[in-house]
């Protein structure tokens, strides 16, 4: 009999004043052979949290020893890690999954699951049920560690599973992780969200703000440190809150953060940061440099304290230009990067020419930048401003972009004759003798050199500004 457990949005929306619950990951050991012989193929879409947890659900397939593909025609196995954020994210989806049918056609005892933000979503799990019998199982953003027992039940009953849990979730440590990267590593230390944008899903499809313990974060930092990382970049949906929800300590991202500037760890990035919540500790320590880099992702989304308002975002246009000049008071060379949603309801063009404003005045060195897209379930799907036509929202995004490209420039002319240390991640895509890596500011380099020089921190000379990236040489004077 197939398993039915579908996602409730007015019950994901629910804040239940409970503790956090701790569980460590456990399989069952006759599951350890379950996909012997077998090939699984998986799609991630989205953010870095679906990339970490894509690494979760390489960890437990390799547990379960299925082994990896790139070539879909050969997977018994194909996943999709889905994202909600904005529709054109899921309309990608579709339109694979559509391109699936055919393939179970061909090969029917092929298994398809979808996980991921949109299988928390009601009206995707309900088009699903309906229109997409290719799909044999849907599990949600909670319940990514039961993985092994789903797919057990998949495989040995052919019946269909969705299981979807709609309360916030728990925290599962020592789920197995395979990093594809091995010199810059990604960690989750805290779940969901408790903002509520207005615009926003990602409080309903990741659950409530929850925080993962210090001390298992710092042990998963002194391993990385062992197996020859240098870098890790922690991530949340607003990092700032981080030890909001601790019953049992004092304890926030300021700690985090110096705790870890004190490790053999060489580079400590972080996403994402709520202006809301960037407190003058949090400044204080970053300002201490070392190995905190120097650089913040700072979404701002809008220009106008009106438009924040309707957004509730919780801060002004004021507020936010205080932390910028504090930010910039206490590391003045820092980079600092944004997100910015144009054509919201009611953003009027004066609103829309105070954000232009606005990140000329902040010299952001870069922007994502998106159109408002209604998100069912949201409150902002019900702002309805028909004066906002697709041809306006289109018009200011090129607008926008075009102060941001500026900025773009700006901030990499401004390393045009310097040295700086790039840590070298491997081939440019591009070309074959040319490396990459990142600089302390997150500025791409593409320089000739060995590749003895994959994975370390380099020393090179900036010899071109483009508009996207660096061209550098390595210096004669290295770093020890
Ligand atoms: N429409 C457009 N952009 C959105 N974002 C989040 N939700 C929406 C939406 N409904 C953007 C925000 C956020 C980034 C991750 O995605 O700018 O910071
Ligand atoms: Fe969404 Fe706002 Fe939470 Fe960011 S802080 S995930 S934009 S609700």
């Amino acid at each position: 009999m197939d398993l039915i457990r579908t996602p409730d949005q007015n019950k994901e929306r629910k804040r239940l004043n409970k503790e956090n619950i701790f569980k460590d990951f456990e399989i069952d050991k006759s599951l350890l052979s379950l996909g012997k012989g077998k090939k699984y193929f998986l799609y991630t879409y989205g953010c870095q949290e679906n990339e970490s947890d894509s690494e979760k659900i390489r960890g437990m397939l390799s547990l379960l020893s299925f082994k990896e593909t790139t070539i879909i025609e050969e997977a018994d196995l194909i996943l999709m890690n889905t994202c909600a954020i904005r529709k054109n994210a899921e309309d990608k989806v579709f339109g694979e999954l559509g391109r699936l049918k055919q393939l179970k056609r061909e090969k029917p005892e092929i298994i398809t699951a979808l996980c991921g933000c949109m299988s928390q979503e009601e009206s995707v799990v309900d088009k699903i049920m309906k229109k997409y019998q290719n799909v044999d199982l849907v599990f949600g953003t909670h319940n990514i560690a039961s993985l092994p027992n789903l797919l057990n039940t998949v495989m040995t009953s052919h019946d269909r599973v969705i299981d979807v849990l709609s309360y916030e979730g728990d925290i599962t440590e020592k789920i197995p992780v395979e990093r594809q990267n091995k010199i810059k590593a990604w960690i989750p230390i805290m779940y969901g969200c408790d903002e509520f944008c207005t615009y926003c899903i990602v409080p309903y499809t990741r659950g409530k703000e929850r925080s993962r313990l210090p001390e298992n974060i710092l042990n998963e930092v002194q391993s990385l440190i062992k197996d020859g990382y240098k870098e890790v970049t922690l991530l949340g949906q607003n990092v700032n809150a981080y030890g909001k929800d601790f019953t049992d300590r004092d304890y926030d991202f300021a700690d985090l953060l110096e705790d870890l500037s004190h490790m053999n760890i060489e580079r400590v990035r972080f996403t994402t940061s709520n202006p809301k919540d960037l407190s003058d500790r949090q400044i204080e320590v970053l300002s201490k440099g070392g190995n905190l880099m120097p650089y913040l992702h700072l979404p701002v989304q809008s220009g106008s304290s009106k438009v924040l308002k309707k957004m509730n975002r919780g801060y002004t246009r004021e507020d936010y230009l205080d932390r910028v000049e504090k930010i910039r008071k206490a590391i003045p060379d820092i980079s600092l990067t944004t997100d910015i949603i144009v054509g919201f309801p009611f953003e009027t063009e004066e609103d829309f020419q105070e954000t232009l404003s606005l990140v000329q005045e902040c010299g952001f060195e870069g922007a994502f930048t998106f159109i408002f897209s209604k998100r069912e379930g949201t409150p902002a799907s019900k702002f309805v401003d028909e004066s906002i036509t697709d041809e306006i929202a289109h018009e200011r995004l090129y607008r926008l972009n075009n102060v941001v490209n500026e900025g773009y420039k700006k901030g990499n002319e401004r390393f045009l004759g310097k040295n700086v240390k790039v840590l070298i991640e491997g081939y440019s895509k591009k070309e074959n003798d040319i490396l990459m890596g990142y600089t302390e500011h997150n500025k791409l380099v593409n320089v000739k050199g060995d590749k003895k020089y994959i994975g370390q921190i380099v020393n090179c000379l900036i010899t071109k500004a483009k508009t996207w990236s660096l061209d550098g040489e390595i210096s004669k004077e290295q770093y020890s």
